[in-house]
């Protein structure tokens, strides 16, 4: 039996990507399984077709409605949108982009993702709104202009062409702005001790703890997600003790931690280029729910802590609710707190914390704030 095309994989895998699943389980699925015939130069261009298809989702299906009359199966909709996404994002030349597609295509449906190609493929696209052009729900687009204006926009668009995310000098594979939390929490705590990581899966930032601390505990309420740290922590860091339970009300004894950080579930806002598909399944609600879980995290790390340790809390979003407004109203509740000044020249002052925006270094966009306890 021939082993599957590029193309073969990557319609395969936007087919489930369609139908509910999340793009980066499916790409790591297909390319350690199904792709495991292709080259490297190869899963780097499904990686490609499947993340750029189902991030302009939007601005394809704008490319491509005036050519499709009735709706499509799955495996349909995603060899139209693959072609599309090919001829006017990458620029492939377009008998390739066209023929190719239609080899990769269902048998049942080769004429139809033929004709409908080579008309795409002669278009002059005229977009009606912005957020139509690179491709965000409105809401989304909407929230970022509302929040930082021309910045905004910035961000948005630097999420189109993601950090590809390089290996630290231990081999974990991690985002700079997550290594800058890190650091924040290795710098306001110089002396280390014991740390409780609260929300640790997969266990990035865990793992890349200085050396000054002599116990690092990570908790995390997934089972799955827990079981997946302790296979980091054990490539990584052995002697992190993996806890998995709801970060809000742990077992964790008052006042035992030098140090907590609170890396909390958020709407990851600031990580769409790194989520392809996420902009389609986050949804504003989700945020207003989110902040609650984010409030008692906060409650929770500052009874664990001891006085005179540190909290950092920290999410990769940039939205003022789960930042400024979250970070603000702890502070009040809690004036036994003394904020933290952050280090680090790549930090933009947001409130008492540190902010970067996705196109300040081309990296996930990300929120921090430290206060040490007094008493
Ligand atoms: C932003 S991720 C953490 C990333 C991690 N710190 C790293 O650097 O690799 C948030 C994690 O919090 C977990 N989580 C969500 N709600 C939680 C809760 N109530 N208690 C503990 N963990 C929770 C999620 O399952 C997810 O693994």
């Amino acid at each position: 039996m021939r082993s599957p095309t590029s193309r073969q994989v990557a319609l395969q895998a936007l087919t489930e990507i369609h139908t509910g699943s999340r793009a980066n389980a499916v790409l790591a699925a297909f390319l350690g399984d199904q792709g495991r015939g292709l080259s490297e130069r190869d899963r780097a261009f499904v990686t490609e077709l499947v993340q750029g298809t189902t991030r302009m989702r939007r601005a394809v299906d704008h490319l491509l409605r005036p050519f499709i009359t009735r709706k499509l199966d799955p495996d349909v909709s995603s060899a139209v949108r693959m072609g599309a996404y090919q001829l006017h994002y990458l620029r492939t030349p377009a008998h390739a982009a066209v023929n190719d597609t239609v080899a990769a295509a269902p048998r049942r449906a080769k004429g139809l993702v033929n004709a409908v190609l080579r008309k795409v493929a002669d278009i002059d696209p005229q977009w009606p709104s912005e957020a139509t052009q690179f491709s965000y729900p409105d809401w989304i687009w909407n929230l970022f202009l509302e929040t930082w204006g021309p910045e905004g926009r910035a961000s948005l668009i630097s999420m189109n062409t993601p950090e590809r995310p390089s290996p630290r000098p231990d081999g974990y594979v991690q985002g700079q702005a997550s290594r800058w939390v890190s650091e924040a929490v290795d710098d306001a705590s110089p002396d280390g001790g014991t740390i409780v990581d609260l929300c640790a899966a997969p266990g990035g930032k865990a793992t890349a703890c200085g050396a000054a601390w002599s116990e690092i505990w990570a908790n995390e309420i997934d089972p799955a997600r827990a079981t997946a740290l302790r296979e980091v922590a054990d490539n990584y860091r052995p002697e992190i003790k993996v806890v998995v339970s709801d970060g809000t009300n742990t077992g964790f004894n008052d006042h035992l931690a030098h140090a907590v950080l609170v890396d909390a579930p958020c709407s990851g806002l600031g990580a769409l280029g790194r989520r392809s598909d996420a902009r389609w399944h986050i949804s504003q609600e989700a945020i207003t729910r989110l902040t609650g879980t984010q409030n008692a995290l906060l409650e929770e790390a500052l009874r664990i802590l001891r006085p005179h340790g540190v909290l950092t809390y920290s999410v990769c979003t940039v939205t003022q609710e789960e930042t400024c407004d979250v970070a603000q109203a702890f502070h009040e509740r809690h004036q036994e707190l003394k904020s933290v000044e952050l280090q680090g020249r790549h930090w933009r002052t947001h409130c008492d914390g540190g902010l970067v925006l996705p196109h300040d270094h081309q990296t996930d966009g990300m929120a921090v704030f430290q206060w040490q306890r007094e008493e």
